[in-house]
Formats: structure tokens, sequence, C-alpha cells
């Protein structure tokens, strides 16, 4: 009883206070092999534009995706951090000079080892997040209606940096799918949203402007973001996911899950 009860105080702690979020960013020379694109880009259709907001709501959150993945062994939680450059890419699927300058993260996989990952880069101005994602993924797929079971790529964004356990005003879940059509949950604002997805060799890239609206963006300011690759093996159905920061698939539901992003003064 008393072991359970520690448990779930770990785990509450956990959600309220995140992970600390520390070290830092590692700046990687990352040429790409890939990024040439193989198809013209594809201009949004207005329908393509319209929000395919997925409720979720058939899925409860268990009560053990709330649990640390390590449960809770060490207080210290080590957080994902990266520090966004300076600057304003171009939203064309097209890596701009200065994306090559911006710090690198992955995603990893969380559900099956094999599921497709992400290598993702951020740069801000006071109007957005900018994200220059990498997704390798040998197999496309778009049949299934649910969004979030197709090839894509979703940010997730809490501009206050409040991680609260339940979606506010300033947060939102952000879906691309691998044919640039767009869905999520929150406070999404399509509007000011900007995406472009193009093929390429082994998979998708997916170049995305985030609004920052609530708050501007400013040098120092801490945003919290999670990334997320959705994994059809050609199945019909989602059959793995890699995350940034997040381990219990609560992301779309929590922005306590997600890992930091600094706005720092560097272009
Ligand atoms: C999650 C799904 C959820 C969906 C809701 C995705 O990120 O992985 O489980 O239903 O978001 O938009
Ligand atoms: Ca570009
Ligand atoms: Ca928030
Ligand atoms: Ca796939």
């Amino acid at each position: 009883m008393l072991r359970l009860l520690v448990i779930f105080s770990i785990g509450i702690m956990f959600l309220l206070n995140g992970c600390a979020s520390s070290g830092l960013a590692e700046k990687q020379d990352s040429e790409i092999s890939n990024a040439n694109p193989t198809e013209a880009i594809t201009e949004k259709s207005v329908e393509e534009l319209e929000p395919v907001v997925t409720s979720g709501l058939g899925e409860p959150i268990q009560e053990q995706n709330l649990m640390p993945s390590n449960g809770g062994a060490t207080s210290e939680i080590e957080c994902e951090y990266t520090e966004a450059i300076k600057g304003t890419p171009v939203i064309d699927g097209i890596m701009d000079p200065i994306w090559e300058k911006a710090n690198v993260v992955n995603t990893k996989p969380v559900i099956n080892p094999e599921a497709a990952t992400a290598k993702i880069r951020t740069m801000w101005d006071t109007d957005y997040l900018y994200v220059y994602a990498e997704i390798t993924d040998r197999v496309l797929n778009a049949v299934n209606s649910d969004m979030w079971q197709q090839d894509s790529f979703e940010v997730f964004i809490d501009q206050n940096f409040g991680r609260s356990l339940s979606y506010e005003e300033d947060d939102a879940q952000y879906r691309v799918s691998y044919k640039n059509i767009i869905s999520g949950m929150g406070k999404v604002e399509l509007a000011l949203f900007k995406s472009a997805a193009e093929v390429v060799q082994d998979g998708y890239v997916v170049e995305i402007a985030v609004p920052l609206s609530k708050v501007k963006g400013s040098p120092n300011n801490l945003i919290g973001v999670d990334f997320q690759v959705n994994d059809d093996n050609g199945s019909g159905t989602r059959t793995g996911q890699s995350h940034w920061n997040d381990t219990t698939n609560t992301a779309w539901q929590s922005t306590a899950v997600f890992g930091t992003v600094k706005l720092i003064d560097v272009n």
C-alpha cells in the first residue's frame, strides 16, 4: 500500500512538474541526403485547409499512461530541450539555407521500435515557431479515416509554458500528413498556421509555421513543444509512433508531457 502511494505521489509530481529542463541542445552538422523534392509543391486547397479535427473521445487515458515511463525512479526526470535560432524561413517544404544553422533533435520510437522517426529543426520570429521535419518512412499510407492513423507529423505547442494537465487557450496540437492535410486538437489557429509537405526519397519533409499568437516570440522565451510521428506500415492503421519528449501518448491532452524550446537571439 505504502509503495503504491509512493509511486502514485511520484507520478503526480511528474505530472505537475513535467521534467527538469536541463542540458544544452546539441548542435549537429547534418547534411540531408534526401531533401531533394521529387514532387512539385501542391498548393493547399480550401478543402484541405478545413480543420479535420479528431475527437479522440473514444480513447480515455489509461491510468497507467499517466505514470512516468521510468516508474519515477529518480526525481530528476530529464526533459528534452532545444534552442530555436531566430529567422524566417519560406514555408515551401524546401530547406532554406538558414535551416542549416538550426539545432537538430530527433523523435524516438515509443510504440513499435520500427516506427518512423523525424529529424527536426526549429526557428522563431515574433509571430511564429517554425519547424522543419525530415521523416524517414519508406511506406507511405493515408487510407485510414482517422488522420492520426495516417502517416503524419504532429507539433504540440504550449505557448505560455503553463505545463497544464489539460489544454488551455494557448495550447494546440497540429498534425500535417505527408499529403499536407492538416488536422488537430485544442486551440488550433488555421487562419495563421502554414505548412508544406514534400515526399522525398525514403520519406517526407514537413515545413511548418506554428502561430505564436498568445505570446509573441522574444529572446529567451521558453515554449512547451512536442513532436510526434504517426506511422502506418502499409496495413491501413497506425502501427508505430515516435515522439520527442512524451512517452505516454498523452500530449494531445496534457501539455505537462511536452519538451522545452528556448527562443535564442542567434541567427
Ligand atoms: C494521438 C491519438 C489521439 C489524437 C487526437 C494523437 O496524437 O496519438 O491517440 O487520438 O492525437 O488528436
Ligand atoms: Ca523552406
Ligand atoms: Ca499553456
Ligand atoms: Ca508509414
